[in-house]
């Protein structure tokens, strides 16, 4: 039986400011991707996912969309992004891209007509009294999800102040949109990337929120209205030759909750937050993989993307100098379930979240937003090592210098340095991804649990083992043919602390 490329994917995310740059501005762009198709088909994944690449005032690093038909010149031209598509594909990569939906940039034309009271019901605008906001929702960055125009009304931005919420009570938006996810499929897209995903909808009369803490009963996030869209949605994906495929960023508060957008006429996939929420511990790793293989048909695996504090860094917070060993069983426990994985660029080379940006250097706008309270997502967006030399480490032509600084350990860490190095990370990724490929596709879309003991999980695929170690003492794995990875020193049947193995069952 055969299916659909996406179920077991290896994706990558590149988040397209920092991955390489071959115009020499200092930021990433398509034809800097371009170049490193080969290090990502070398590298064992079968998809890209691109992070925006469209005009923008870069408000939030793209995620704040002026024209959604279009390239900044920042990034290239829409010829390089067809030239792009072209090379992937020949080289068997996939490639899915980002949309926005929930929000324009205030640049987009639309905003701009609105701002001169054109066309205002295509955004969320009200009145208010006694200059306060119309309610007391607060934007995701901080401050008030509300901004007063120059007549006196306020338009709502769950953002920031230049990512204005668009109405999809307006029929208008849905024709739009429907035509945008069009523009790109007839250019080769294999799927969307939908930011924001449980967004879109508000409260019809956008009550005030009473508790921050709860999604499932905010007036703001996951409102029933929005499956409808996923269901128009989903019939323009499937209008189209090959797989395409839609993956949703929706934050809920339940693997139930997630379970509604992907029903079988919405969303392909959605992102699975939860592990990447989860601590390190092997019950809280466990629960995790049985609530979402028991919620949703199709799984996902995510451990770090670029508005996250970096995996490698995450799990040693508690246990200092662990960081890099967990992180590579996280890896190849992540790679054995059933699913797919989402990769972050640079975790394959095993790169920490850099805490030491100089204030001054920050770009992300949560930074500014919570007026320096929170350092923001800067920390897992600094560009690429390709090289340890220059002063860009190989990311940019020769004597520029990277919109982000990089730190000096990333000299270390380098694709070039690590590359042919069989103890190096980027090595080991590449023979996980190799062992993956060849091992796990073919096996059974179905785990099933092996007593474990304390602090580790142990589970079966088929004739695979995959056992992981999340407790502070060596534990005794189960009997086993033989070992076919793993991510430290598997001695005889002992399994050390954070490290994960996969074997072959006797
Ligand atoms: C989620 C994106 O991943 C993030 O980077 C962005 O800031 C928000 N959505 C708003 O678009």
């Amino acid at each position: 039986m055969s299916f659909p490329w996406w179920r077991d994917a290896v994706v990558y995310e590149i988040y397209v400011r920092s991955f390489a740059d071959a115009s020499g501005d200092g930021v990433g762009d398509l034809a800097g991707i371009r170049e490193r198709l080969p290090y990502l088909s070398r590298l064992g994944v079968d998809a890209i996912w691109l992070t925006p690449f469209y005009p923008s005032p870069m408000a939030d690093g793209g995620y704040d969309v002026a024209d959604y038909r279009g390239v900044d010149p920042l990034f290239g031209t829409l010829a390089d992004f067809e030239a792009l598509v072209a090379d992937a594909h020949e080289l068997g990569l996939k490639v899915i891209v980002d949309i926005v939906p929930n929000h324009s940039s205030s640049a987009h034309p639309w905003f701009q007509e609105a701002l001169r009271g054109v066309g205002r019901d295509r955004y969320i605008f009200r009145d208010s009294e006694g200059g306060l906001p119309p309610n007391n929702w607060q934007s995701t960055f901080g401050g008030p999800a509300w901004t007063r125009v120059a007549d006196g009304q306020w338009y709502l931005h769950l953002f920031a102040p230049g990512q204005p919420d668009f109405n999809w009570r307006n029929p208008v938006i849905h024709e739009e949109f429907l035509d945008i996810l069009r523009f790109w499929l007839d250019r080769g897209v294999d799927g969307f990337r939908i930011d924001v995903a449980m967004g879109l909808y508000k409260a019809e009369d956008l009550p005030d929120v009473e508790d921050q803490s709860f999604m499932s009963r905010s007036p703001i996030w996951g409102q029933p209205e929005v499956h409808e869209v996923y269901r128009q949605w989903r019939k323009v994906l499937e209008s189209y030759p090959g797989e395409r495929m839609a993956v949703g960023e929706v934050w809920t508060d339940s693997a139930e909750d997630l379970a509604r957008y992907v029903r079988p006429d919405e969303l392909h996939q959605s992102f699975n937050f939860a592990w990447l929420q989860a601590p390190w511990s092997a019950e809280a790793f466990r629960k995790v993989i049985a609530d979402t293989l028991a919620t949703v048909p199709f799984a996902t695996w995510v451990l770090s993307n670029h508005d996250v504090v970096r995996h490698r860094t995450r799990y040693e917070t508690a246990d200092p100098g662990t960081g890099l060993s967990r992180a590579k069983a996280a890896l190849l426990t992540m790679l054995a379930l059933p699913g797919s994985a989402y990769l972050y660029q640079g975790e394959e080379l095993g790169l920490p979240e850099v805490k030491d940006i100089p204030d001054h250097a920050r770009q992300d706008p949560v930074f500014f937003q919570s007026k320096g309270r929170l350092p923001g997502r800067d920390g897992c967006r600094v560009p690429l090592p390709w090289t340890s030399t220059g002063a860009s480490l190989g990311f940019s032509p020769d004597g520029v210098r990277p919109w982000l600084p990089q730190p000096k350990v990333f000299a270390e860490l380098s694709a070039e340095r690590q590359s042919g190095d069989p103890d190096s990370t980027l090595e080991f990724y590449r023979r996980a991804l190799a062992c993956g490929r060849e091992l796990l596709k073919s096996l059974p879309y179905t785990l099933e649990w092996l007593d474990s003991p304390e602090g580790a999980l142990f589970f079966t695929r088929g004739p695979l083992i995959c056992a992981i170690n999340c407790g502070m003492d060596e534990v005794r794995l189960p009997p086993y043919e033989r070992v076919l990875m793993a991510s430290g020193p598997v001695d005889g049947d002992r399994l050390p602390p954070d490290t994960a193995t996969w074997l072959q069952a006797s």
